[in-house]
C-alpha cells in the first residue's frame, strides 16, 4: 500500500489502462478516474450512478449484498435497540457515541434551539391548509437562510455547528407545525421536560384544552424510527444536500433541497404511496393481481416499498420496523389490522415470486413504516415529513463532513452529449 489522501488508501495495483484503484475501509475498491479526461480524453458513463462513489465519507456504510447497515461502524440493529435517538444523533454528526455528560450537553444545545421565531411561524399562514406537509417544509426551511445574520460564516466551525444543530433542533417543530396547521389547531412549541421523540408526538398531537400523555410504547417506536431512518450514505436526497453544498450554498437551503429530493416516491415518498398501494389492493385475496401487474413490463405500476438500488437482501430496517410495528399494533389493540395482514401476505407472495428472487427485490425501510405510522395517528401525508424530521441528522451530518473535506472543490459532472453538432442560423 503507497502514499494515503485523506483516508483513502492507494492500492499498489491500478487498471490495464494504468488508472490508480483506491482501497476504503470496508466496501469495494474505486477507480480513480480523475486524470482520465485529461490524460486519454475520456468520460466515464454512469446515469443514476450505479458504479459511482461520488466521494469519501465515513458515516453509514451498506453492505447490499448482505443487508448490513453500520452508522459510525455499529450496526443499526445495536443502535436501534439500544440507544436513544440523541445519542445516535451524536454520533452520526460527531463520530462517536456521547458519554453522558456530552450527551447531555447536546441535548441541552438542541432544547435551546428547538423553538420557532415568531416571524417563522406567520409563514405557515401563507400556505393553503391543504397545502401537502411536504411542500411546507421545503419552503419554510429553505426561509431559514434568512435568519441568523450573526453566524452566517460557514468557514468557521462554531458557525458550522450551530446550524447543524439548529437544524436538528427546529425540525420537529417545523413538521408538526405543518400538520397542526392544516387542520386548524394552534402550532404547539416544543416542551423541555420532554426527549427529542416524545416532544414530536406532542407537538403533532397535543391539544391545548387538554394535557397530553405520551405513551411510552409511543414514543419508543417514534423514536426508533428516526434512528432507522436518520442516514443511509449517498442515497438521492444526501447526494442532493452535498452537491448544493459543495458550491458553498446556505446548510438551511442545502436541506431544504434534499426535502424536495426526498419527497419524490421513489425515495422517501415511498411511504406515503405504499400505504395507498395497500388501501387500494384492500384485501390479501387482490393480491395475485397487484404482483402480476408490478412484473408486467408493460405496466407502470412498481410493488411500492420493495426494492432498493443497493439492498440486494432484505432492508435490515424494514425488519426492525415490521417488529415495532406487530408491538405497536398489539399494544393499541389493533393486531387484526387489515393493512399489517395484507402488507404481510404480499411480502410472503412476492418474495417466494421468481421474478423479484431474482431480482433480488425486498422489502424496503417504506414497506412497513406507513402502517406503523398510520397506528400511531399519522396522516399519510405526513409519512415522508415524519422521514425529513429523521434524515436531518444525516443531511447535516454530510454537511459537516463536507466542509471538513478540503479541496473538495464544486461538484460539476459531465455528459456525453447526443445533440446538435456546431451549425449557424441561415443568412
Ligand atoms: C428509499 O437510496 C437509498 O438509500 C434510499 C433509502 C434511504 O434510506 O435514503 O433507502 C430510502 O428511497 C427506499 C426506496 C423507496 N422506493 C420504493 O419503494 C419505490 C419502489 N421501488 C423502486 O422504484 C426501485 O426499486 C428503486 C427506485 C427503489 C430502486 O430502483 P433502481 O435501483 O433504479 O432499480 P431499477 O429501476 O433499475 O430496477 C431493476 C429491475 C427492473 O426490472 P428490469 O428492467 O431489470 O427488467 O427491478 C425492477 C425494475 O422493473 N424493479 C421492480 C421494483 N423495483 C425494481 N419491479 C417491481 N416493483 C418494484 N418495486
Amino acid at each position: 500500500m503507497t502514499k494515503q489522501y485523506a483516508n483513502i488508501v492507494v492500492s499498489d495495483t491500478q487498471t490495464p489502462n494504468g488508472l490508480p484503484i483506491l482501497k476504503g475501509s470496508i466496501g469495494p475498491d474505486a477507480v480513480d478516474v480523475r486524470t482520465l479526461l485529461g490524460r486519454q480524453n475520456l468520460l466515464t458513463y454512469d446515469p443514476g450512478f450505479r458504479s459511482t462513489a461520488s466521494c469519501e465519507s465515513a458515516i453509514t456504510y451498506i453492505d447490499g449484498e448482505a443487508g448490513q447497515l453500520l452508522y459510525r461502524g455499529y450496526p443499526i440493529e445495536e443502535l436501534a435497540t439500544r440507544c436513544g435517538f440523541s445519542e445516535v444523533a451524536h454520533l452520526l454528526m460527531y463520530g462517536e457515541l456521547p458519554a453522558s455528560e456530552q450527551l447531555s450537553g447536546f441535548q441541552c444545545k438542541i432544547n435551546e434551539y428547538n423553538l420557532l421565531h415568531d416571524q417563522v411561524l406567520s409563514f405557515y399562514h401563507g400556505f393553503r391548509r391543504d397545502a401537502h406537509p411536504m411542500a411546507v417544509m421545503v419552503g419554510v426551511v429553505g426561509a431559514l437562510s434568512a435568519f441568523y445574520q450573526d453566524s452566517q460564516d460557514y468557514s468557521r466551525d462554531e458557525d458550522q455547528h450551530k446550524a447543524a444543530i439548529r437544524l436538528v433542533a427546529k425540525m420537529p417543530a417545523i413538521a408538526a407545525a405543518s400538520y397542526t396547521y392544516s387542520i386548524g389547531r394552534p402550532i404547539r412549541h416544543p416542551d423541555n421536560n420532554l426527549d427529542y421523540a416524545s416532544n414530536f408526538l406532542q407537538m403533532m398531537f397535543g391539544k391545548p384544552n387538554e394535557p397530553y400523555h405520551v405513551d411510552p410504547v409511543l414514543a419508543r417506536a417514534i423514536e426508533m424510527i428516526f434512528i432507522l431512518h436518520a442516514d443511509h450514505e449517498q442515497n438521492a436526497s444526501t447526494s442532493t444536500v452535498r452537491m448544493a453544498a459543495s458550491s458553498g450554498a446556505n446548510p438551511f437551503a442545502c436541506v431544504a433541497s434534499g426535502i424536495a429530493t426526498l419527497w419524490g416516491p421513489a425515495h422517501g415518498g415511498a411511504n406515503e404511496a405504499v400505504l395507498t398501494m395497500l388501501e387500494d389492493i384492500g384485501s390479501p385475496d387482490r393480491i395475485p393481481e397487484i404482483v402480476r401487474r408490478a412484473k408486467d413490463k408493460n405496466d407502470p405500476f412498481r410493488l411500492m416499498g420493495f426494492g432498493h438500488r443497493v439492498y440486494r437482501n432484505y432492508d435490515p430496517r424494514a425488519a426492525l420496523i415490521r417488529d415495532t410495528t406487530r408491538q405497536v399494533l398489539a399494544h393499541l389493540g389493533m393486531e387484526n389490522s387489515p393493512l399489517m395482514a395484507t402488507a404481510l401476505e404480499l411480502e410472503r407472495v412476492a418474495l417466494e415470486d421468481d421474478y423479484f428472487i431474482e431480482k433480488k427485490l425486498y422489502p424496503n425501510v417504506d414497506f412497513y413504516s406507513g402502517i406503523l405510522l398510520r397506528a400511531m395517528g399519522f396522516p399519510s401525508r405526513m409519512f415522508t415529513a415524519v422521514f425529513a424530521v429523521a434524515r436531518t441528522v444525516g443531511w447535516v451530518s454530510h454537511w459537516l463532513e463536507l466542509k471538513q473535506q478540503a479541496g473538495h472543490g464544486i461538484d460539476r459532472p459531465r455528459q456525453l452529449y447526443t445533440g446538435p453538432t456546431l451549425r449557424h442560423l441561415d443568412k
